[in-house]
């Protein structure tokens, strides 16, 4: 049995987050005794929160809503994929300073390509979000080889701050929603945004979907039904929601912390009997 780390998840709201069992169950499977809270931190009081987490012994931390571009802020340091992102979900204590990462991309790649055995390169991708979600995952999508990343967002700055932050002009292609008409099928649409959360889906032309096309919603759970049964019901081929996203970048984090990376498919399994049954017994 290895020596216990400190560990948190940070977000607001973070109660619901299934990061404490899923730790828990990486430990359990490595042999390590894992202490992993859930500590609940509006984006004014995310700094102070965090200091008063190292001050007390804490040693890695995963940064969940809202808070991800507030983490990639205050590290002291992050790795290229982070700064690609602007964005960080997961702080290692390296002696008094935080070290950012971002598993997000890392995670979502892993499972379509691994778990749902999508060859990603050469897919014609469209990216909907440019918040800290979007940012996390777009860095990710383009080392996989997609043929040209479209992003598009409610909030057209924000689709520009994203496509010159990822620093790739010739195959980012940052667009209005309006243009979107025009844009014919895509193979692979991922949806980054957070309206699903509010149970609707964001105002898109069902042309964008084809025969071909496989749908992802980072959500899981039923913020991720609004979108993907809409994509269904415009003819998606496939349509996979965030669960596998989430276990695997736990894993990375998990690796990074612990130097070793746990396997994930009896938690996923388990979350998604749980999830499941969830949603069947509404
Ligand atoms: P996250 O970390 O989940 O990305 P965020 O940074 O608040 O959270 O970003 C939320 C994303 O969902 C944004 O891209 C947001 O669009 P805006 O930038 O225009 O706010 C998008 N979003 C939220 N609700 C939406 C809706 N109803 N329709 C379309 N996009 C929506």
């Amino acid at each position: 049995m290895s020596h216990v780390i400190r560990l948190a998840v940070f977000g607001h709201p973070v109660a619901h987050s299934l990061s404490p069992r899923i730790h828990a169950a990486f430990g359990q499977q490595l042999g390590h005794l894992v202490d992993y809270t859930a500590i609940d931190a509006a984006p004014e009081a995310f700094t102070a929160a965090l200091q008063a987490f190292a001050a007390t012994g804490g040693t890695g931390a995963n940064v969940t809503l809202p808070l991800k571009e507030a983490a990639f802020a205050l590290a002291n340091t992050c790795s290229e994929r982070a700064h690609r992102a602007g964005a960080v979900n997961t702080l290692v204590r390296q002696g008094d300073t935080w070290h950012g990462e971002n598993t997000d991309g890392t995670g979502l790649v892993r499972d379509l390509t691994e778990r749902q055995g999508l060859d990603l390169r050469g897919r014609r991708t469209l990216l909907i979000g440019a918040g800290g979600a979007a940012r996390g995952v777009a860095p990710a999508l383009l080392d996989a080889g997609v043929d040209g990343l479209t992003v598009v967002n409610r909030t057209a700055a924000r689709t520009d701050a994203l496509a010159d932050a990822l620093g790739d002009p010739a195959r980012v292609h940052p667009r209005y929603l309006e243009q979107l008409d025009e844009m014919g099928e895509f193979d692979l649409i991922v949806n980054a945004t957070s309206a699903g959360r509010a149970g609707v889906v964001p105002d898109l032309p069902r042309s964008l979907v084809g025969m071909r096309t496989v749908a992802v919603d980072l959500s899981y759970g039923e913020a991720a039904v609004p979108f993907l049964a809409w994509a269904r019901a415009h003819g998606a081929r496939q349509t996979v929601d965030g669960l596998g996203m989430l276990v695997e970048q736990a894993a990375e984090s998990f690796a990074l912390w612990y130097g070793e990376r746990p396997e994930t498919d009896a938690v996923y399994d388990d979350l998604q009997s749980r999830t499941a049954s969830l949603v069947t017994a509404d």
